[in-house]
């Protein structure tokens, strides 16, 4: 009924505008008297985590992006090795494992098959496994040795979106607690991230708040038969997830690139017209990368490309070789998948509802897949 979409046309709708609230309570009530980091249950000891040579990170879907998010953020900052791989390709390779590997799976619901599959198996070659879940009491969280629950409230729409900014929040924390465990980091160098984070949800409604020349957008391009997002280190896998939305909802052919591999392939699908969509690093990350994606606008631009950014705010290089900007506000480089995958969600959203489509219900998918 209209009044549990909360006013709005969907719950996709409604979902996308709770992302603020989500993040913020996925980010409350995580640190202790002292002021560490705590996670929610614990059947391995801190003791045993410290000890963590590997993570290999499990999840299907929106959740596997969430995934990627993770690695480049826990690498970075527990110098711990991660793994990201689709929770039904692990079981049938012979992956390397022991007890010092730490298993972490991310799912929405708790219930997905190929994922609950994978960690089983991981704990049966002696894993340790950690969930990081937003259905509280759900299969794969009490299957696991400890649980990082999202508390981003029911998620009904088909397609995630709340959830998935929740997951990459809780990865983040994960990672920090890993640091904070291991000594990484300084404990005032987490405290300066986590303050970062606490930002995050104000930023979102600051985007939310300007949703409408996207949504314009989105309605002018309706009839577009194809979108190609790029975008690299964390920016790799939120034009992956912008793809996935677009698929999901409106049925439109898109792919995500990295946007370095750009030149080893996909770049001959440029021609006059094709909209493109670059998620721009910050200016201020590391070394050249906003330079090279730069290069990437610019190339694609050359050959006729339609370029639609999402870019920091005040990134006035972009300005130049985009038809269309979206800025989002100034965050540390590695939290920014938190603000500029929102953009996207809203883009999917708001072609798909103008194409007439169910975005709460896609055809053909399910909210949980149970069956392998
Ligand atoms: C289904 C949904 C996707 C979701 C995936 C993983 O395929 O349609 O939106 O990302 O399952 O779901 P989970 O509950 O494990 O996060």
């Amino acid at each position: 009924s209209a009044a549990e979409k909360g006013g709005y046309d969907s719950f996709m709708e409604k979902e996308i505008n709770e992302q603020p609230k989500a993040v913020e309570d996925t980010l409350l009530g995580r640190t202790d008297a002292q002021g560490r980091l705590t996670l929610d249950e614990l059947r391995i000891s801190p003791e045993q985590l410290k000890e963590t040579s590997k993570i290999i990170v499990l999840a299907c879907g929106t959740a596997a992006y969430a995934g990627t998010v993770a690695k480049y953020a826990i690498e970075h900052w527990t110098r711990i090795p991660v793994e990201v791989e689709l929770a039904h390709e692990f079981r049938y390779r012979d992956p390397i494992i022991d007890q010092t590997t730490l298993v972490v799976s991310i799912s929405q619901s708790g219930e997905t098959m190929d994922t609950l599959m994978a960690v089983r198996y991981a704990k049966e070659q002696g894993a340790r496994t950690l969930s990081i879940c937003n259905t509280n009491g759900s299969t794969i969280p009490r299957e696991s040795d400890a649980v990082l629950y999202l508390h981003a409230g029911p998620e009904i729409a088909v397609a995630s979106t709340k959830a998935f900014l929740a997951m990459i929040t809780a990865s983040y924390l994960l990672g920090l607690y890993l640091a904070q465990l291991r000594g990484q980091l300084f404990s005032g160098q987490i405290s300066d991230i986590l303050a970062d984070l606490h930002k995050i949800p104000a930023k979102i409604q600051t985007i939310l708040d300007g949703a409408e020349p996207i949504k314009a957008l989105a309605r002018d391009m309706a009839q577009t038969p194809s979108v190609l997002f790029l975008g690299r280190h964390v920016g790799f896998p939120v034009a992956m997830e912008g793809a996935l939305k677009l698929k999901e909802l409106a049925y439109i052919h898109a792919e995500g690139f990295a946007a370095g591999e750009l030149k080893h392939g996909p770049i001959a699908l440029i021609e006059e017209g094709q909209p493109v969509f670059v998620v721009v690093p910050s200016p201020r990350g590391r070394d050249s990368l906003h330079s090279k994606v730069v290069s990437n606008i610019q190339e694609v631009r050359a050959r006729g490309a339609k370029t639609i950014t999402v870019a920091e705010q005040g990134d006035a290089a972009v300005t130049e070789y985009s038809e269309n900007v979206f800025f989002v506000p100034e965050t540390q480089p590695l939290l920014m998948p938190l603000l500029t995958t929102v953009p996207l969600q809203i883009f999917a959203c708001a072609l798909a509802t103008e194409k007439g489509y169910d975005v709460d219900q896609p055809r053909n998918l399910a909210k949980s897949v149970t069956v392998e």
